[in-house]
């Protein structure tokens, strides 16, 4: 575990990061992009950060990969590619930077190192975890192989390089209906995520899905009388749920959709009034770019995401730590999962 109050301290030795408003005032352009939903007074505590943080990823030919979830001062002041699962995986094989920052989850990191073995792959904090990447080992998939013999398993990027290195190929809530149409089986196993593969299911009716009893912790608690008692409080009001959400409560919503669906969804139809059912920084980060859009309503917070701060970052930058390792035999395996997915992927587009 990362130990905060000495990294604080050593951090404050090395570089001034006391709140600074005249700094924060010369960076507007950075700014303008989380106005909405970062306080001047925020924005004048982040900002000395924000500043350590670009100076040092050039320093050290460094790019941040960053997931829609992290929060805006993150997501906006320092990441060179932000995007969902497939996005980030695709930008990782794109990459000529030396060094991957990976502000997200440690799945994504190890996605990041099976694509780029040669490169190093940084992760602020190792204990950001993933409740589906827990829920499921290589045994797991064996136990299911054993159950449905002959059944191709299609395992969520959400999961360890072992869960990938036993499984046929990988999916993203962005292209999972597309993967389990193309491929030549009428029953298929997957995992972990046993509400994706239930929404995926009522896609594609004409085969049989199996699943694993694996569950994210952030969107199984969102309940369809959650979301109806919503839409009675609140008329109008266009429900947009993410594939994780339980079956009956992408049934209640207008739309379903992974991260980047979500985005797209809301600059096609700009709704007047959105909620969100997915992470709460999902709607602030794209809050910015949407003023027409008012979102309302709850959210839930993965802590493992939140687990990814300014200071954290600055930290691993600084002391190039903590790189992630996958053995180089289980990443030969896990990368064909993987890259079989981004292949599918491209055909498709
Ligand atoms: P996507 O960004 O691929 O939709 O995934 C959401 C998620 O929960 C990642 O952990
Ligand atoms: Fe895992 Fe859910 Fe958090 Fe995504 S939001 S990292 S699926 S726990």
């Amino acid at each position: 575990m990362l130990d905060m109050p000495a990294i604080r301290q050593d951090l404050n030795a090395l570089y001034d990061l006391a709140p600074n408003p005249e700094l924060a005032a010369s960076m507007g352009a950075e700014y303008a992009r989380m106005s909405r939903v970062v306080s001047p007074v925020d924005w004048a505590i982040h900002a000395p950060y924000v500043a350590a943080i670009n100076t040092l990823k050039k320093q050290r030919n460094a790019t941040i990969l960053a997931h829609n979830y992290m929060t805006p001062e993150i997501f906006h002041g320092i990441a060179d590619v932000v995007g969902d699962s497939l996005q980030l995986a695709i930008e990782a094989t794109r990459t000529k930077a030396d060094v991957i920052v990976q502000c997200g989850v440690h799945f994504m990191a190890e996605t990041s190192k099976i694509l780029n073995p040669a490169k190093m792959v940084l992760m602020p904090d190792m204990g950001a975890g993933c409740s589906l990447a827990d829920s499921i080992t290589a045994e797991g998939v064996a136990q299911m192989r054993a159950r449905y013999p002959g059944a191709p398993v299609v395992t969520y990027v959400n999961t360890t390089a072992e869960v990938k290195a036993a499984s046929d190929i990988c999916c993203t809530s962005s292209n999972a209906v597309q993967i389990i149409r193309a491929l030549d089986a009428d029953t298929i196993i997957m995992t972990p995520d046993k509400y994706l593969a239930q929404n995926v299911a009522a896609q594609v009716p004409e085969k049989r899905i199996v699943w694993w009893d694996g569950s994210c912790i952030v969107h199984e608690q969102y309940t369809a009388r959650d979301i109806r008692e919503f839409r009675d409080w609140n008329p109008g009001t266009r429900i947009i749920a993410h594939p994780e959400c339980p079956p009956d409560v992408v049934a209640e919503a207008d739309f379903s959709g992974s991260t980047s669906g979500i985005l797209e969804y809301v600059s096609r139809e700009r709704p007047e009034r959105a909620m969100l059912v997915t992470e709460c920084s999902m709607a602030s980060n794209i809050s910015d770019a949407h003023p027409e859009v008012e979102f309302i309503g709850p959210c839930n917070m993965c802590p493992y995401m939140k687990m990814i701060t300014l200071e954290k970052v600055l930290w691993s930058l600084h002391t190039m730590t903590t790189a992630v390792e996958v053995d180089p035999a289980v990443a030969d395996k896990a990368r064909l999962a993987v890259q079989r997915m981004i292949d599918l992927s491209a055909k498709k587009a």
